[in-house]
């Protein structure tokens, strides 16, 4: 098939890229690159030892993105492009939604346009918002607590709009839990701008010396050890998980809700704990007030999109230490 993917030179676009080109796919990237390097369109290259084409462009200037779409023609998109920093989408709501969901009913337009009926878009645990139980199913109340979440939760209205309005249209949304870890040639990673915000880059900075001392923010939850508890993914088997889902998208009627996590969580103590034995590093945190807007555990049900598509999570919480670690190497040198 040929695959548009928007978002593509981000941290999950870009092993999601990699394993559809190694599936024989033809793919085009596009991407601004508010938030990634042209270097990694030259490493996907790489290590796939195959060329496609890449447009440095805005998902919002929509004239732009149908002349693209009309000389590409792809048969479905993914959709990545995304603006992801939950601070900043409180401070800036505004860019938020004009970025996450003008960007995403611009891209509708140009599908329209192409006649490209099928889509997959990243959407978030974030979505639920504070748990109502454990662990969390596609049924589960959707009440986002900040912009960042709004703003997936409106995209995923106006797709399931947009996905009945016509009968050729088809939409599966994937409701991400926590990406973690890396390609395993260290070549691509999450490369996050200025100090991370999320736990894994930032155990793996303090392991490798560029930062100093992580903060467990909070020990007083009701979990074993009183830190937060989160369901972390390895990316490549959540990139697994778009393939598998585009090449059964066919099953759905119109739109279609999948949540892709484990299915189990671990602490903040337990991730320092794996990465100190992946790494050899010590990995020094102290104990520090709980953050604004974290719940205390986040975790998936994931039976649905097992049973859809015959997808399971491959690698454990050690895998997911052990090539965070090796791309920190290679990145930090
Ligand atoms: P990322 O920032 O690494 O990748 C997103 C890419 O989209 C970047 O390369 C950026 O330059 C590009 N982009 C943003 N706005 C654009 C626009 N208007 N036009 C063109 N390109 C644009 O983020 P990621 O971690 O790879 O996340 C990918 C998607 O998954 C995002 O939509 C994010 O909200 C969602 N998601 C991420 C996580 C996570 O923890 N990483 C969790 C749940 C959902
Ligand atoms: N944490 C720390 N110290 C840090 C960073 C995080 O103790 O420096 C803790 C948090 O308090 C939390 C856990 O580590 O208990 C995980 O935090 P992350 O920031 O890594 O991840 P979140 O679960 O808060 O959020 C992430 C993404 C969201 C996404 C959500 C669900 O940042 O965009 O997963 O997919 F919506």
């Amino acid at each position: 098939m040929k695959i548009l993917i928007t978002g593509g030179l981000g941290y999950i676009g870009s092993h999601t890229a990699i394993q559809f080109i190694n599936a024989g796919h033809e793919i085009l990237i596009v991407d601004n690159l508010s938030n990634s390097k042209l270097d990694v369109y030259k490493s996907i290259k790489s290590i796939t030892k195959t060329d496609f084409s890449f447009e440095e462009l805005d998902l919002c200037e929509t004239k732009a993105l149908i002349s693209v779409f009309s000389s590409f023609l792809p048969d479905a998109v993914i959709h990545f492009a995304g603006l992801k920093a939950v601070g900043e989408s409180v401070e800036d709501p505004i860019k938020y939604y004009d970025n996450n969901v003008g960007g995403s009913i611009s891209l509708l337009k140009a599908m329209e346009h192409s006649g490209c009926h099928k889509i997959l878009f990243s959407s978030s645990a974030t979505v639920y918002g504070v748990p109502e139980y454990l662990p969390f199913d596609e049924q589960h109340r959707l009440d986002p607590i900040n912009p960042y979440g709004q703003s997936k939760l409106m995209t995923e209205l106006v797709l399931k709009d947009w996905a009945k309005s016509k009968e050729t249209n088809q939409a599966i949304i994937l409701r991400y839990f926590n990406p973690v870890g890396a390609h395993k040639s260290g070549f691509i990673g999450e490369d996050p701008l200025g100090v991370p915000n999320n736990l894994m880059p930032f155990i793996s900075q303090v392991a490798s010396g560029r930062l100093e001392e992580l903060k467990v923010f909070g020990s007083d939850y009701d979990t074993r050890d009183g830190t937060g508890e989160r369901d972390y993914i390895h990316v490549e088997d959540l990139s697994r998980a778009h393939l598998l889902s585009l090449n059964n998208i066919n099953k759905i009627d119109s739109i279609d809700y999948f949540n892709v996590g484990t299915g189990s969580g671990y602490t903040v103590l337990e991730c320092i704990k794996a990465y100190e034995k992946e790494s050899g590093k010590n990995i020094k945190y102290t104990l520090a007030a709980r953050r604004d807007g974290d719940v205390s555990i986040s975790y998936a049900s994931a039976n649905k999109i097992k049973e859809f598509c015959d997808w399971s999570p491959e690698f454990d919480l050690e895998a997911m230490c052990k090539d965070s670690w090796n791309w920190e190497c290679k990145t930090s040198i």
